[in-house]
């Protein structure tokens, strides 16, 4: 890769002698008389990183550090001064300069300042680069986690979200459906057309039909005006129903005709509604018992789950915990104004050991709470509420049926040392095998260990347990 350079001096003999310095080194050199000149060339090509004397008439070296730093912070911008200046060239280090050499110019110390800077720069972009793929894998819309079944989730959410077919979500309470449902809107075609949700459960029987059709005047006892309903207002856009399982059979019967008509009409209407509208629904039950038992059509459940996605418990993927821990601690101690660095050792064993039945919600609810608790930089096992404290005392390690010996033997490895707050010749203890045998078999498996209280890292991008 070729880098591009700016110099700029008013003297000609010293920008035309560095350029030709710099090309016999491979560099690109542009130069440029006056600051007025050096802004235009920054806008017009890319540079890499700027050579610049202070002392300029017009536009000063210092107004073009400035003018660089605005707009293109990551440019390393190095100033030349004459002996006598120093103090501005000092100040021109505060600004943001890189380094100042003074004239008379030592060519040799100018060439190896400039290639550092390069390979700073470079890496720092690779860095840049790498963070947002880290980051990328790591969450979609506001959806976060690493484990190998929340990737799958990513993976049908992006797959989903430009097509039209509808989506039904299924989970436990607090398992993230709801963020599902807005991932797929937002990163649809329709993301700026209205998106609207109803909470089938939160509604009587009788409004819920009112509710998502609308009705006209005078339907019903106490409807006094017109109301547009729900497949209404989401028309082009998107409408999300919410504890789908819920609805009542002349409901579902409605919600099947506009799923395959696009039509309906409004309750006590005869005038036929059309609309164009996507369809998500959510639910923690299970359906096919609800069909099996007479309480939920099957030919709408089929229409409803053209694609499934499920979201697996938080206890089925516990790797990320951590991460989701990291995530939540490092908000809420925002919010609360509490500067806690992340979960001494056992706290960290009792979130990865706890079943979660409430799910990401429990977790974040917890987070919260210990951060409102907490007296210390780190949270502690008491500082937890009493349900994931317990969890600290019993441990069970689940091993998925049909995995590989390996990764049997992985889990078990992770689990013990997770549990055992990584301490090595314990684990080997528990486990029964020598400290090099387990020493190894971390290598092996590239299980990381978490060791001793780390700062919260959410940008970590193992899948083993490591909480901060
Ligand atoms: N993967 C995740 N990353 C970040 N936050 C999450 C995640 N999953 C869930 N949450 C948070 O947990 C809470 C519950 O999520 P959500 O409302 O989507 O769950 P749900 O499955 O719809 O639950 P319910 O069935 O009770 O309605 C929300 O505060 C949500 O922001
Ligand atoms: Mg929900």
């Amino acid at each position: 890769m070729q880098f591009t350079l700016l110099i700029v001096d008013d003297e000609k003999n010293i920008r035309d002698g560095l350029a030709e310095a710099f090309q016999m080194e491979g560099y690109k050199a542009l130069t440029a008389g006056d600051g007025q000149t050096a802004m235009k060339m920054l806008e017009e090509n890319y540079v890499d990183l700027v050579i610049t004397d202070l002392k300029m008439p017009h536009i000063s070296g210092m107004e073009l550090l400035h003018y660089v730093k605005q707009n293109w912070p990551n440019v390393p911008v190095i100033i030349i001064t004459a002996h006598g200046d120093i103090a501005d060239a000092v100040k021109a280090m505060q600004q943001g300069a890189l380094e100042f050499i003074t004239k008379p110019l030592n060519l040799e110390h100018l060439l190896k300042l400039t290639k550092n800077a390069l390979e700073m720069r470079q890496l720092s972009i690779k860095n840049e680069e790498l963070r947002e793929e880290v980051e990328a894998q790591q969450r979609i819309s506001s959806i976060i986690g690493k484990s190998p079944a929340m990737r799958k989730v990513f993976d049908m959410i992006r797959k989903v979200a430009p097509t039209k077919a509808s989506v039904l979500i299924t989970g436990e309470s607090g398992a993230g459906k709801e963020l599902v449902a807005d991932a797929i809107h937002n990163l649809s075609p329709r993301r700026d057309k209205p998106f609207i949700k109803v909470h089938c459960a939160a509604l009587a029987e009788s409004l819920l039909e009112s509710e998502l059709f609308g009705h006209e005047k005078g339907a019903f006892t106490g409807a006094q005006t017109r109301q547009r309903g729900r497949f209404e207002l989401a028309d082009t856009g998107s409408l999300f129903l919410d504890e789908i399982g819920e609805i009542n059979q002349n409901v579902q019967i409605k919600i099947l005709r506009v799923l395959q008509e696009k039509k309906f009409e409004r309750v006590g209407g005869e005038t036929t509604i059309e609309v164009d509208v996507r369809l998500i629904a959510a639910t923690n039950r299970d359906l096919k018992a609800e069909i099996a038992a007479g309480r939920f059509r099957e030919d709408l459940y089929y229409r409803l789950n053209v694609v499934n996605i499920h979201v697996p418990a938080l206890r089925e993927r516990r790797e990320d915990i951590p991460l989701l821990a990291a995530t939540f601690l490092h908000e809420f101690s925002q919010e609360n104004g509490k500067p806690i660095e992340g979960f001494d050792q056992r706290a960290k064993q009792a979130l990865y050991a706890y079943d979660w039945p409430g799910n990401v919600r429990e977790l974040r609810n917890c987070i919260e709470s210990a951060v409102v608790m907490a007296s210390g930089k780190l949270i502690t096992l008491d500082d937890l509420p009493p349900g994931p404290r317990s969890a600290q005392e019993k441990k069970e390690i689940h091993i998925p049926a049909f995995c590989s010996l390996e990764e049997a033997e992985k889990i078990i490895i992770t689990e013990t040392l997770a549990a055992l707050g990584g301490n090595k010749t314990k684990t080997a203890e528990v486990l029964r095998i020598g400290r090099k045998t387990l020493y190894q078999k971390i290598e092996q498996y590239g299980i990381e260990v978490a060791e001793k209280p780390e700062l919260p890292k959410v940008e970590s991008t193992t899948d083993q347990a490591s909480l901060p």
